[in-house]
């Protein structure tokens, strides 16, 4: 039966580290066999102002600076992603964010050893969702 609630979208980065890796295919992969959509998908190298606005709850904090450096050193692919719940259910595929406790099973558990590259960016609510959205893929906003 269909819902009256409406499908989710979230704003993905498959970031630097795992295109530099070899691990983007395998991620989309992950994404694909839950059965969620690609609604659209580019490979975008991040400027300082886009870090610092995808990143604006962040500029502040000591961590923040080599992770600008980190973000912006190399072409990444950006995704948004759609199906129910999808910002949840993704968030959940990535993992916890440090990469050492991220449990077996999720993108980050499985390839990340690190606190900083941890492979991808998942949009943490709908409000981040829509904003993120609205960056990255102003068409879709
Ligand atoms: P955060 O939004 O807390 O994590 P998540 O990506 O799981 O939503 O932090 C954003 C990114 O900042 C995180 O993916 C990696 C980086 N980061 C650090 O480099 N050091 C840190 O101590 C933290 C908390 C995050
Ligand atoms: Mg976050």
């Amino acid at each position: 039966m269909s819902s009256s609630i409406p499908e989710e979208r979230t704003l993905v980065l498959i970031k630097p580290d795992a295109v530099r890796r070899g691990l983007v295919g395998e991620i989309i992969s992950r994404f694909e066999r839950k059965g969620l959509r690609i609604e659209v998908m580019d490979v975008r190298t991040m400027d300082a102002a886009l870090a610092d606005e995808h990143y604006a709850e962040h500029v502040d904090k000591p961590f923040y600076p080599p992770l600008k450096t980190f973000m912006t050193g190399g072409p990444l692919v950006a995704l948004v992603l759609a199906g129910d719940q999808v910002i949840d259910v993704v968030r959940n595929l990535v993992g916890a964010t440090d990469g050492r406790r991220a449990a077996a099973g999720t993108i980050r558990g499985d390839f990340s050893l690190s606190n900083r590259e941890n492979l991808a960016h998942a949009s943490d609510s709908v409000d981040s969702a829509k904003r993120e959205i609205a960056l990255w893929f102003p068409e879709l906003a």
